[in-house]
């Protein structure tokens, strides 16, 4: 199954694809998660792509079109994959239209006056990349999975996530448009309890 989750900063894609990749025992290829592992690393295209993350601005397509080309090559991606993230343009959709063709886009809606808040108490684990709401934490220091360090993104300010809504609006939103008249999209409502949604895409992709 080759899957695509679309949805603004916020909409809970990451939290979503995670558990819908584990049912099905497919990859959950994050072009964020990719970028910010370059940078830990301290690569040259971790040092590129650092600028436009820190500004809420996407890195250039050639950059990220040739990262999810060769992550998709490799075996464990042979019967599929979730996209999450990816693709973000239209010159992005065509690329991987050229390369694969996908079974669904799931289209995860969140009222905007939700976003700031979740992003900005979203916390993230070091040693395992589990994903939290502060809300949701007891102890705001350390992951209840792993114990790791819990840490904000960079990008989680308020005024970065406001550009990075604008910038989803203008850029990504017409890829809607774009896969509904393709055929293959779905809309899910992402506000609610995790569970329930998580059920709710299950749904939609057994219905298909
Ligand atoms: P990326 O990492 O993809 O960030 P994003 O699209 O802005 O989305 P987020 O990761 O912020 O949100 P999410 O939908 O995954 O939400 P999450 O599940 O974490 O990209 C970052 C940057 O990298 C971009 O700005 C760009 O610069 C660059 N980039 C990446 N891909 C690119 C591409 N293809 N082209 C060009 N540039 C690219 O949930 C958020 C919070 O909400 C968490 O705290 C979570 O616990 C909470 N939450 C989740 N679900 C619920 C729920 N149901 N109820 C309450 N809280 C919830
Ligand atoms: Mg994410």
């Amino acid at each position: 199954m080759k899957l695509m989750f679309v949805g603004p900063p916020g909409a809970g894609k990451g939290t979503q694809a995670v558990r819908i990749a584990a049912r099905y025992g497919i990859p959950h290829i994050s072009t964020g998660d990719m970028l910010r592992e370059e940078i830990k690393n301290g690569t040259e295209l971790g040092k590129q792509a650092k600028t436009y993350i820190d500004a809420g601005e996407l890195v250039p397509d050639e950059v990220i079109i040739g990262m999810v080309k060769e992550r998709i090559a490799r075996p464990d991606a042979a019967n599929g994959f979730i996209l999450d993230g990816f693709p973000r343009t239209k010159q992005q959709a065509e690329a991987l239209g050229a390369i694969a063709a996908l079974d669904a886009v799931i289209n995860i809606n969140v009222p905007d006056s939700k976003l700031i808040h979740r992003i900005c108490g979203r916390r993230v684990c070091s040693s395992c990349g589990a994903t939290y709401h502060e809300s949701m934490l007891e102890d705001q220091k350390h992951c209840p999975k792993c114990g790791g360090a819990l840490y904000i993104r960079d990008d989680d300010r308020e005024d970065t996530v406001k550009q990075r809504l604008a910038v989803y609006k203008e850029k990504t939103q017409p890829l809607i448009e774009y896969y509904t008249n393709i055929g293959i999209l779905h809309d899910v409502v992402g506000s609610g309890g995790i569970d329930d949604i998580t059920e709710t895409i299950v749904e939609v992709l057994e219905k298909k």
